[in-house]
């Protein structure tokens, strides 16, 4: 399975499901994102994974001066060209490399994205190169402690290549997991300090007597290096 591919063929089904989903449900994702930011006039933002490109047009209508899009999938590239007036700001690739320049975005999001790296190392040591200094990392995944249900053996800390189906089951999502430690770790805080953190609220009834938050939001600030 190519996780990072694998939006060229789900994509579609992906983007309807989400649509009619959080017709009827809060979207806590967004919701963290919004919370975090700052305001955000004279600001340069990327949005790593940025799918459709619907938080591309979110951030715009916020006063954002500009807004850039990074996705691997070729259907998302696409569609988000679609979505917002800058096409040429929205670009096929992985955030564990990028062709943006050195301390150019002032804040990095990530809605969804980035859980579906098996390491995260390469992508914060990018995410910090791209942002200026002390500029801002948001991004939302799904909780780990809710991964581990879905593996074989259940043995945190193990990785494996998971299969999530969203949107009344219609949509199959695979990704590595990860433990907190993946997204808190040495990596992360050598890059950055941790600004904020939060679970979701509204618990899922995954089992019968198991009720667990589904996705996390951690903010970052990016730290100065010395050298
Ligand atoms: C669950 S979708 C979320 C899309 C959008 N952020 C949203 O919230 O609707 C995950 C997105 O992350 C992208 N993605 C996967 N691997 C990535 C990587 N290495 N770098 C950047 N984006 C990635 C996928 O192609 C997909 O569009």
């Amino acid at each position: 399975m190519n996780i990072q591919a694998q939006y060229d063929k789900i994509g579609k089904e992906y983007l309807s499901g989400q649509k009619v989903f959080f017709s009827e449900k809060e979207d806590i994702g967004t919701k963290f994102i919004l919370k975090s930011l700052p305001s955000l006039e004279k600001k340069r933002i990327l949005d790593i994974g940025c799918g459709n490109g619907k938080d591309m047009l979110l951030l715009e209508s916020l006063g954002a001066s500009q807004v850039y899009g990074l996705d691997p999938s070729a259907f998302m590239v696409a569609q988000a060209k679609k979505t917002i007036v800058k096409s040429e700001n929205v670009v096929l690739g992985s955030i564990e490399e990028t062709n943006f320049e050195d301390e150019s975005f002032d804040i990095a999001i990530a809605r969804f994205s980035v859980h579906h790296l098996s390491s995260l190392e390469k992508a914060y040591n990018e995410i910090s190169r791209i942002l200026k200094k002390s500029g801002l990392l948001i991004f939302v995944v799904h909780h780990p402690f809710r991964d581990v249900l879905y593996q074989e053996k259940k043995i945190y800390g193990k990785q494996e290549i998971i299969k999530i189906e969203l949107y009344d089951n219609k949509v199959p999502i695979y990704f590595p997991t990860h433990t907190l430690k993946d997204y808190l770790s040495q990596s992360f805080f050598e890059n950055f300090y941790l600004a904020g953190f939060e679970e979701e609220q509204s618990l899922e009834e995954l089992l019968e007597t198991l009720h667990i938050p589904g996705c996390m939001g951690i903010k970052a600030i990016k730290k100065e290096r010395l050298e």
